[in-house]
């Protein structure tokens, strides 16, 4: 049983959300220690002074990382529920990791930028269409996609039952439950 950060990337919609929390859940019942960083959450107090141009969310995806590395070098598993749209910024957060020893698993939420439209939990792909916003990740903004991410979870595919499954299987095979 060590600490590992698990970052969720992926588009508004795609599922990072609810895996993580489902998966959260899952793992505190087992007794573990676990902890959400949700990008949404984290907005409102860590990086409040923060937008939504690409240094300020380099910044937000920096910081997220560093909390994340004091809560895992503490044996808590961290959940970042985060889109992180720039490739060289999630090597950056990994390359951290890797340099305190910490576990680090990256997991591509992915679905069609079409069904997370259709889903629009939060409304946000009406509110851009609308013209109400801008610079809206994988519409009129950046998404770089991982290209060899730890794992790959279409969720347009499998159930938020297997996708769980299969997220707890990673942490289980890296030696972090
Ligand atoms: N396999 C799945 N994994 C995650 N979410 C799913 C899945 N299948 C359908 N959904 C639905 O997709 C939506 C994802 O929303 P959310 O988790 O808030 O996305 P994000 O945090 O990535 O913006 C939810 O309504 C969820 O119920
Ligand atoms: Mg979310």
């Amino acid at each position: 049983m060590s600490g590992a950060t698990m970052w969720l990337t992926g588009l508004p919609s795609a599922g990072k959300s609810t895996l993580a929390n489902a998966l959260a859940s899952r793992l505190r019942d087992e007794g573990r220690r676990v902890e959400v960083l949700d990008g949404d959450t984290v907005r409102g107090w860590l990086s409040a002074d923060l937008g939504y141009s690409k240094r300020d969310r380099d910044a937000n995806v920096l910081r997220i990382g560093n909390v994340a590395q004091l809560l895992a070098r503490n044996d808590v598993i961290v959940l970042a529920a985060v889109v992180a749209p720039y490739a060289a910024t999630r090597d950056a957060v990994r390359a951290n990791h890797e340099a305190a020893g910490i576990e680090y698993l990256e997991v591509h939420v992915a679905a069609p930028v079409k069904v997370c439209i259709e889903r629009d939990v939060k409304g946000l792909y009406a509110r851009q269409r609308a013209g109400e916003i801008s610079g809206l990740t994988g519409i009129d903004d950046p998404y770089e996609a991982p290209e060899s991410p730890t794992i790959r979870v279409e969720t347009h595919v499998i159930s938020v039952a297997e996708c769980v499954d299969n997220l707890y299987g990673v942490l289980a095979q890296r030696g972090s439950l």
